[in-house]
């Protein structure tokens, strides 16, 4: 009797070892393809759906005259999203209004184009008026305007550093600060802020960009534990790595106004599936978002539960970048080339 239940419990054992395997076996392979952290992965594919969150909402893009804003108006008017389109080139945006009508049911007066400097910040009470004339409220804000960064500290004047801060840090402040009372008012609404990989890990050739997005984070992470007598009020932060867009053709470089030399051939995330992700998080609740392909998803992972190993990959790849950088390759592809040697 003894024996046959012996024999009974190395059997479970053994069943339950090799179903642990299995799992992480799984785990394994959908990390190697994963795109997104396993939250948002977890929302794609088993939360609500953007078409059926986002219908009729109210959304204030800003940066939507390029890139992921771009895109972003695009996927919101096919989820019947009603959009304020905000840049500093207008006729951009009246092409992204253009072709926003012709690819979904929306019509004229769905889609208002509100040129705005997010560096002028003396304006963003007035248009923040506007948008609330115009559509009595704003459900949803995307603090997404930002420019990058391209050049080594020691030969970036800082007047860089400062113009990356007043962009995509006190521009974006600015924003939120005029936004935020209405939907406390209201009691309800998301302010979505498109921070950067570069908001959570170390950033060769990016200082004071990355140091503008740490801003950003600290700044949303801090705001969100203010904000707990409104639980219908979503903070939410997005952290992309390399997405395609025209980021690296308008990045800051050592001197204000000195366009990048070239601009790189670093793989990419299609802007397509970086939007998607981002409107099943905000559409989920998701507070902070990891968007990116691998290699670099793993690098997000390791800095946040592994950060001695992660500063001396940091290390490595840090050198690497900035020998190749200084050997006048492209800023792009030098992140994943060896080194010029000659
Ligand atoms: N693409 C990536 O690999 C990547 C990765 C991580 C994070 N991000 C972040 O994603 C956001 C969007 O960038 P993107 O990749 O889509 O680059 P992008 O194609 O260069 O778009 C940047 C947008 O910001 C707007 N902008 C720049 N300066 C502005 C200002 N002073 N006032 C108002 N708007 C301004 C630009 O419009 P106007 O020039 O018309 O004003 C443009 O619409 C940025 O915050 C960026 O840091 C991008």
């Amino acid at each position: 009797m003894c024996v046959v239940l012996q024999g009974m419990e190395s059997c479970t054992v053994s069943a339950l070892s090799c179903f642990i395997a299995f799992c992480l076996l799984v785990c394994l392979i959908g990390f190697i393809f994963a795109d997104a952290d396993f939250t948002l992965l977890w929302a794609s594919l088993t939360g609500q759906r953007p078409e059926r969150k986002l219908k009729g909402l109210v959304v204030w893009i800003t940066g939507a005259s390029s890139g992921i804003g771009e895109e972003l108006a695009y996927q919101l008017a096919k989820c019947g999203s009603r959009l304020i389109l905000s840049a500093r080139r207008e006729d951009e945006l009246h092409r992204v209004k253009r072709h926003c009508l012709e690819t979904s049911e929306l019509k004229d007066e769905d889609i208002l184009v509100l040129p705005l400097d997010l560096l002028e910040r003396r304006s963003h009470e007035t248009k923040t008026k506007t948008v609330i004339g115009y559509f009595g409220h704003i459900d949803i804000l995307i603090n997404n305007g930002g420019r990058s960064q391209r050049s080594l500290f020691l030969e970036t004047s800082v007047d860089v550093c400062q113009a990356l801060m007043e962009l995509n840090f006190f521009g974006t402040v600015s924003l939120t600060k005029q936004v935020l009372p209405h939907m406390t008012q209201r009691g309800r609404g998301s302010i979505v802020t498109v921070s950067s990989l570069f908001g959570l890990t170390a950033a060769p050739l990016a200082t004071g960009a990355s140091a503008s997005k740490h801003a950003l984070q600290g700044f949303f992470n801090s705001l969100r534990t203010e904000l707990t007598d409104y639980p219908k009020i979503l903070i939410s932060t997005v952290c992309p790595g390399p997405v395609q867009s025209q980021i690296a053709k308008n990045a800051f470089t050592a001197e204000i106004n000195k366009p990048p030399p070239t601009v790189g051939h670093l793989k990419r995330m299609p802007t397509d599936r970086c939007v998607r992700l981002m409107l099943v998080g905000i559409s989920n609740g998701v507070k902070e978002m990891w968007i990116s392909q691998q290699p670099m998803l793993l690098l997000y992972y390791t800095w946040q539960y592994a950060p001695t190993f992660a500063w001396s990959v940091s290390d490595r790849l840090g050198r690497k970048w900035v020998q190749n950088f200084k050997a006048g390759r492209d800023a792009d592809s030098a992140n994943l080339t060896k080194p010029k040697t000659s």
